[in-house]
């Protein structure tokens, strides 16, 4: 080729044939053009392989000077992560050098022409293999991280889910409608993230920690059936499972009862299960009540997936002559105790570190007591205790001799949620969990009000906007804080993947509620006044849901944290390392905005 030709040929333009996760022994022959990164290369002597890859896989491309030596003296400029294009036709790979793990496997493409599309500087991190780089390089260079194949899977199954729900919903009668990201403080409980307004001096927007206004409103509309993939923004402690902003699959339905809701989403969670991970999941799912929840496995968000639930033992020791457990008795606390599975690995180290783990919780200890045969135990309590509490024991806790519990005892709410704890605790440790089981349940009947201690005040445990349980209406005048709500949270093994409840759609319900809240009529009219004069207009009595979108996914995909499944994740700072955000603003932006720094 002459050096016009040469160029001729660089300015003509390539169209891609097929992506490089596509061709199999159906394509030999044919002439084709791929395009993509070079995922590694193979210098081997007189002939140089490249994998080469793009979003749909990786194909094996060979430099061989018999095909092209223009093309073979090129490739030797090539490096790992340039960006080529390449034109061949598809030939059988040797017997030996079959790949049967790669859908390309069978075939590679010797190339008789190559261009280079662009050149990449020697990477942070690798992208193929596992890649041992900080959290904080991977979100600095995510648009590499996200090249890596596990990343790009967990996007890719991102859309699906999210195109799936959209589908689903659509056939059930659902319109997917945008509510305002500027708008006013939602109560959600965090706090949160406030945006200056340039026009109204000295008045601010918040950014939604939820569209929960919006789709009530939605329903006083008349929209009947409100979904919407959404982005909420809350200022809170972040976590594996939290993020300051992160995506909610929210809904609303007018004229429903909890049991049509829990129908229609158990559908939407079988359906997904069964199009991502082929898993089939029965339904009706299992409900529990709050307190069931609480006293048998000390969290609001139990893992069904393994058992070692805890035991209430006052009874056991109704009659005891331990002076700590009289205490604690008398005082309305509770005997709690939890069996352990694998009894025969815990040493007398283990066990203390678990004793240091319960005091660190803030109880006094964990006593051990080990069944033995002949209705014997060891334990501290050896010499407080009765043979027939021996047998009571045995018989609450299903003892066989070689079996190890746990008890401790003190206030009921801090032995329930030190032995949930301890469950989890064990159940990790003793690695107990089974992987790809999946164990939804409902959790309903919540308490309506909780004492907040820092804010010295009842406040709501779902949203002021959640309906009381019918026949605790009367309770609100004399009783109301015992009061349960028509509040509901859908778990997956041990995730609180969604929450929600029937609303109050009545102002004098409404406004009653807001009182025993202590928010005074002139605050719930500045605050939620839109919303109080909508009610008076027409309400259809209306509940919904919202999930997090990022939670599922995760689970999904089997991910350790919802930033593995998020495209351009903040840090458990709140802070971008890819961008820099938060950053400062020029001293124009703030005057613009009518603010001054006190820092
Ligand atoms: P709730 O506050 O329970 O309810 O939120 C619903 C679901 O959103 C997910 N979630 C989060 N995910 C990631 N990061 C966070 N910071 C975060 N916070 C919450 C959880 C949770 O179950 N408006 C109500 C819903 C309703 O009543 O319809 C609401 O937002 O999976």
């Amino acid at each position: 080729m002459n050096q016009t030709e040469q160029e001729q040929n660089e300015l003509k333009i390539w169209k891609r044939t097929h992506s490089c996760g596509e061709l199999t022994k159906e394509n030999i022959q044919d002439k084709v053009t791929l395009m993509g990164w070079v995922n590694s290369r193979r210098d081997h002597g007189g002939l140089i392989f490249i994998d080469l890859r793009d979003r749909e896989g990786k194909t094996q491309i060979v430099f061989d000077p018999k095909v092209s030596q223009e093309a073979h003296l090129a490739a030797h400029k090539i490096r790992n992560e340039f960006v080529i294009a390449i034109q061949g036709e598809v030939r059988s790979r040797g017997k030996d050098a079959i790949n049967p793990n790669l859908n390309t496997g069978e075939i590679e493409v010797p190339v008789n022409q190559l261009k280079i599309l662009s050149q990449s500087k020697i990477l942070p991190f690798s992208i193929s293999e596992y890649s041992e780089a900080g959290e904080e390089t991977r979100l600095k260079y995510r648009y590499l991280d996200l090249r890596r194949t596990e990343m790009k899977n967990n996007i890719i199954l991102r859309h699906k889910v999210s195109f799936l729900i959209r589908s689903f919903l659509t056939k059930r009668g659902f319109l997917e409608i945008e509510t305002p990201f500027l708008t006013k403080s939602t109560p959600e409980g965090a706090r949160d993230y406030i945006v200056p307004s340039r026009v109204s001096p000295g008045k601010f927007y918040a950014l939604p920690q939820s569209p929960q206004l919006f789709k009530q409103l939605l329903m006083i509309s008349g929209f009947d059936k409100y979904f919407q993939i959404v982005r909420c923004f809350r200022d809170e402690d972040l976590r594996a499972d939290r993020a300051p902003e992160f995506t909610q699959l929210d809904m609303e339905m007018s004229f429903i009862d909890r049991d049509e809701l829990f129908s229609l989403i158990e559908d939407l969670m079988i359906m997904l299960f069964k199009e991502i991970l082929s898993v089939k999941i029965k339904k009706p799912f299992p409900r529990y009540d709050y307190d069931d929840v609480m006293s048998h496995y000390g969290v609001d968000k139990p893992d069904l997936r393994y058992g070692m639930k805890i035991h209430n033992l006052n009874d056991v020791f109704a009659k005891t002559q331990f002076k700590a457990f009289q205490e604690v008795l008398a005082h309305n606390g509770k005997i709690g105790a939890l069996k352990t599975e694998q009894p025969d690995k815990f040493s007398r180290k283990n066990i203390d570190d678990l004793d240091i783990f319960i005091k660190s919780q803030g109880l006094d200890g964990l006593i051990p007591v080990r069944f033995k045969e002949g209705g014997q135990i060891q334990s501290s309590l050896g010499k407080y205790i009765t043979p027939e509490e021996i047998s009571l024991l045995k018989k609450e806790m299903q003892a066989i001799p070689g079996d190890l519990i746990f008890i401790t005892a003190s206030n009921t709410e801090k032995v329930n949620s030190a032995l949930g704890q301890l469950r989890i605790k064990l159940a990790n440790t003793l690695k107990i969990i089974p992987e790809k089981q999946y164990e939804f349940l409902w959790v309903t009947n919540f308490p309506l009000f909780e004492y907040s201690e820092t804010e010295k005040r009842y406040t709501s445990v779902h949203h002021p906007f959640t309906s009381p349980v019918d026949e605790d209406i009367p309770m609100l005048d004399n009783n109301p804080y015992l009061a349960r709500s028509k509040a509901y949270d859908l778990v997956l093994n041990g995730n609180e993947i969604g929450g929600g409840s029937i609303r109050i759609h009545r102002t004098e319900l409404q406004q009653k509620i807001f009182n025993l809240l202590g928010i005074k009529a002139e605050e719930a009219k500045l605050k939620f006044g839109f919303l109080l004069e909508a009610l008076q207009y027409g309400a259809p009595p209306h509940g919904g849901i919202a999930f997090g979108l990022d939670r599922i996914v995760m689970l999904l995909a089997g991910a350790a944290s919802i930033r593995d499944v998020i495209a351009f994740p903040k840090t458990q700072k709140a802070t971008c390392p890819l961008t820099g955000a938060p950053s400062e603003v020029s001293p124009e932006q703030l005057k613009e905005l009518h603010l001054k720094l006190n820092l």
